[in-house]
């Protein structure tokens, strides 16, 4: 995909994020959790990541926010390399940068007031003179989520959970940030909840022209509010587009996959539906060549009908032959030949 550093405010550059984790019989180990993503975040736009769960997601955003150490690449925020800054300009960073995570019970401290919550990041970067300041900015904020200033008094635990997301929300706007990590914000609400949270999101993002990377597990739920929509496989990138290029024409067979796991309200449509056969595999031990090769339909279909070189693998115990290439070698994400911001990562191409 094309990257302009001058629109995006957000450049990622072949970003790894590897946990070692402590094998019984091996010794130390990674969790290749983020296995080499590039994307970028043009302003005041969003860039949905969608994916299974296990896929990495939450990983990129967390490294991107410095909140977890990236094991290699570079992210850029605004020209800034922000694994290279120290001291203040960190603290700067994280004025420009927040979250609102999936969990808007466990997010949220029990013990501290809704006031105390909204105001915390005030005090953090000092953005208030004084307590009244405070009181009176949280009040603001309260009421641009759709909450009362009143509530600022009361515990989390007195409300629902479309208004805790509030909450959540109006703490993460409360440092005027230009960038925001939404990590499935509305996964965990009830659905007619989360359209209202989704449409409050959209709204914020008008007025206060924000940038928001949202994580999603499926592509329902980004369908009316992302601008770009990139799928993640086991720590890569496998497949990027414009949201309506890539509902209209998805490429890479996992997006596919994706899209047939969606529920469709017309019943007369003839779901063509295509099943993933296996479990995906550990991060700890990708699959070689394609991370998507052991529940490839595709390669199983081409090596069937001797498109290419074939070779067999074991999936749960079964023998399957699969094309050679796709064991064997990573496909680089690359542009379809009619559209250069429309990228996928199959040895297949023009599929
Ligand atoms: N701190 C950690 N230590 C070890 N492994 C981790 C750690 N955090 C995440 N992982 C592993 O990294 C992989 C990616 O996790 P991540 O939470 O980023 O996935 P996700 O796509 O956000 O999943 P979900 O949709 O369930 O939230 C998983 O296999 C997870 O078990
Ligand atoms: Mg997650």
């Amino acid at each position: 995909m094309r990257q302009d550093t001058e629109k995006s405010l957000v450049a990622v550059d072949d970003l790894r994020t590897f946990f070692p984790v402590r094998g019984k019989w091996f010794g130390k180990r990674y969790v290749r959790a983020v296995d080499g993503v590039s994307m970028s975040i043009d302003r005041g736009k969003t860039l949905a990541l969608v994916g299974e769960s296990g896929s990495g997601k939450t990983t990129v955003g967390r490294t991107v926010l410095r909140l977890i150490p990236a094991t290699g690449g570079r992210v850029l925020f605004d020209g800034n390399d922000i694994f290279s800054l120290t001291g203040p300009d960190i603290r700067s960073l994280r004025r420009r940068m927040q979250i609102i995570f999936q969990d808007p019970v466990g997010s949220l401290n029990p013990r501290m007031t809704v006031g105390n919550i909204v105001g915390e990041p005030l005090k953090v970067h000092r953005l208030c003179d004084s307590r009244r300041d405070r009181r009176r900015r949280v009040g603001e904020l309260l009421r641009r989520v759709g909450l009362e200033p009143a509530h600022a008094r009361r515990y989390p635990h007195e409300f629902s959970g479309g208004q805790r997301q509030r909450i959540g929300i109006a703490r993460a706007l409360a440092s005027s940030p230009d960038f925001i990590v939404c990590d499935e914000p509305v996964s965990a609400l009830d659905v007619s909840i989360q359209a209202q949270i989704l449409n409050l999101l959209d709204d914020l993002q008008d007025e206060f022209n924000l940038t928001y990377l949202f994580i999603a597990h499926n592509l329902a739920v980004v369908e009316h509010f992302a601008d770009t929509v990139a799928v993640m496989y086991l720590g890569r990138i496998v497949e990027v587009a414009g949201r309506d290029d890539l509902y209209a024409n998805p490429c890479h067979p996992y997006t596919v996959s994706l899209f047939s796991a969606v529920p469709h309200p017309d019943p007369d449509r003839k779901a063509d539906r295509v099943r993933l056969k296996g479990e995906v595999p550990s991060p700890i031990d990708p699959p070689t060549g394609c991370h998507f090769h052991p529940r490839c339909p595709l390669t199983r279909k081409a090596a069937a009908n001797g498109e290419a070189e074939t070779c067999q693998i074991t999936v749960q115990g079964e023998a399957v032959t699969v094309v050679r290439k796709c064991v064997e070698q990573t496909p680089e994400l690359l542009p379809l030949p009619d559209n250069p911001d429309h990228c996928h990562a199959c040895h297949f191409r023009g599929t």
